[in-house]
């Protein structure tokens, strides 16, 4: 079933929407009355039976994660959100936490209490000091009101929340690079095994979420772990809010379910592309994903749904290019981004990031030959599935997918020392090589 009505962003438009007496107002934490009556054990079973799959990027199901806790561990357990929101065209978050905080104060008390915490970090990026001050101000609120605490509601369950705001990098939001920041050290990945659920924060169990999948925590609880199953396909179930930008009439945060195709998102949703130009390439899941052509518009943007059509559905940030894209210069775009904020602890992304960089920009320069073409793809090879975290594969995937698609584009480059796309007005603005630095 298509999602009726929005359930996570209903309000966010209300001037007053994120304060807690609107919350209270419109049935706030009642979710958490109905979670704090089953045992943990039950809490979980409720979140395995909606089937809610993390909304971080990699789609794996909470339940089953919460279930990772070993309940015999004498040591603290622990919460932490993933805030960081720092995938290229990922903007959802924010407006979560920003319009919408008691709505994840109160999915951290649930989860904290199903995995046996007393503490949840909220982990924000960097730039996020506005959100911050919400997030704190509203926190003061619940506290004070029972929600957020000691012995919440006279149930005798304890659950403090704190925030904590990064210093702004990409990998801080990578489950390992998180923790390690929150430990006060450099936001670089760890290896693994162990997982974080055994051997996460401090060396003790932590289960780490991203603010959607706890945003959603109290709809399951609220409507019912098989209403919350009956929204979306099967298997990609619940609410689920996509970021859309790039060229389209209204970019902005929808919500609606998975059950949605990629050409509702853009036309329906986004208002389709402006000036009546043609759709030549989309990258539905953040920057980190395969980008697809046109042919992929009736795929549905669920989590298996754009595996099938060959993409990921990641952090659900469409970014719509149009016909006067040049994807050589997407690319470039793309890879200086990731090679400016590879962590630098493995080698092959930190040089490899640096090293894709320079080839592109020769090429866009007119001064690639073919043979720079092929040693993208070699060096991408080298960097995919050889690094201590996903930054590896991420930051190869639009290049690599670019290369696929459009590679009569590149080899335009080659041959002719220019683009084989017109120059779109807004590019004509830029300085002479504004965009190979
Ligand atoms: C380089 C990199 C950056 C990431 N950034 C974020 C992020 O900003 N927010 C997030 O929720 N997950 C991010 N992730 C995914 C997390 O590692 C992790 O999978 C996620 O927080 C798990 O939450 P979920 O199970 O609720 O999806 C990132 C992963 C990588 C490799």
């Amino acid at each position: 079933m298509r999602l009726p009505e929005p359930v996570l962003t209903p309000h966010v438009k209300k001037p007053h929407g994120h304060t807690l007496e609107h919350y209270l107002q419109t049935g706030g934490y009642q979710a958490l009355r109905k979670a704090l009556a089953l045992t943990p054990d039950q809490v979980i079973e409720q979140v395995k039976q909606s089937g809610l799959r993390g909304r971080g990027g990699a789609g794996f199901p909470t339940g089953m994660k919460w279930g990772f806790v070993p309940k015999d561990s004498p040591k603290p357990k622990y919460l932490c959100v993933n805030a960081d929101e720092s995938e290229p065209g990922t903007f959802k978050d924010h407006v979560l936490m920003e319009r919408n905080p008691h709505l994840l104060f109160e999915g951290c008390v649930i989860a904290c209490r199903s995995i046996g915490a007393k503490v949840a970090y909220i982990y924000i990026r960097g730039e996020f000091y506005h959100v911050q001050r919400v997030l704190e101000a509203e926190l003061e609120k619940a506290r004070a009101a029972g929600y957020v605490g000691k012995n919440i509601l006279g149930s005798g369950v304890d659950c403090d929340i704190w925030v904590h705001r990064g210093a702004g990098a990409y990998e801080a939001g990578e489950e390992s690079a998180l923790l390690e920041s929150l430990e006060g050290k450099r936001a670089q990945p760890r290896l693994r095994p162990p997982f974080p659920a055994v051997v996460g924060l401090y060396g003790c169990p932590t289960i780490i979420n991203n603010v959607e999948t706890i945003c959603n925590v109290p709809v399951i609880f609220d409507r019912g772990a098989e209403w919350f199953a009956s929204i979306g396909p099967e298997k990609n179930t619940g609410p689920k809010l996509y970021c859309i930008s790039g060229h389209v009439a209204r970019p902005g945060v929808y919500e609606t379910s998975m059950d949605v195709t990629l050409r509702e998102l853009i036309y329906d949703y986004a208002g389709g592309i402006p000036g009546g130009r043609a759709l030549k390439a989309v990258i539905p899941g953040g920057s980190s994903v395969n980008v697809l052509t046109p042919e992929a518009l009736d795929a549905q943007a669920s989590f298996d749904g754009l595996v099938k059509a060959g993409s990921m559905l990641g952090s659900a940030a469409i970014m719509v290019m149009d016909e006067t894209t040049d994807m050589v210069w997407a690319a470039t775009n793309l890879i200086h981004f990731y090679k400016h904020e590879s962590c630098g602890k493995c080698t092959p992304c930190r040089e490899g990031s640096d090293w894709m960089h320079k080839v592109l920009q020769k090429i866009l320069r007119g001064e690639g030959s073919m043979r720079d073409i092929d040693l993208l793809l070699g060096i991408a090879n080298n960097i995919g599935g050889k690094t201590l975290c996903p930054f590896g594969d991420a930051e190869i995937a639009p290049v690599v997918g670019m290369l696929q698609h459009f590679r009569g584009e590149f080899e335009h480059y080659v041959r002719e020392g220019r683009s084989l796309v017109p120059l779109a007005p807004w590019r004509a603005r830029e300085p002479a090589g504004a965009h190979a630095h």
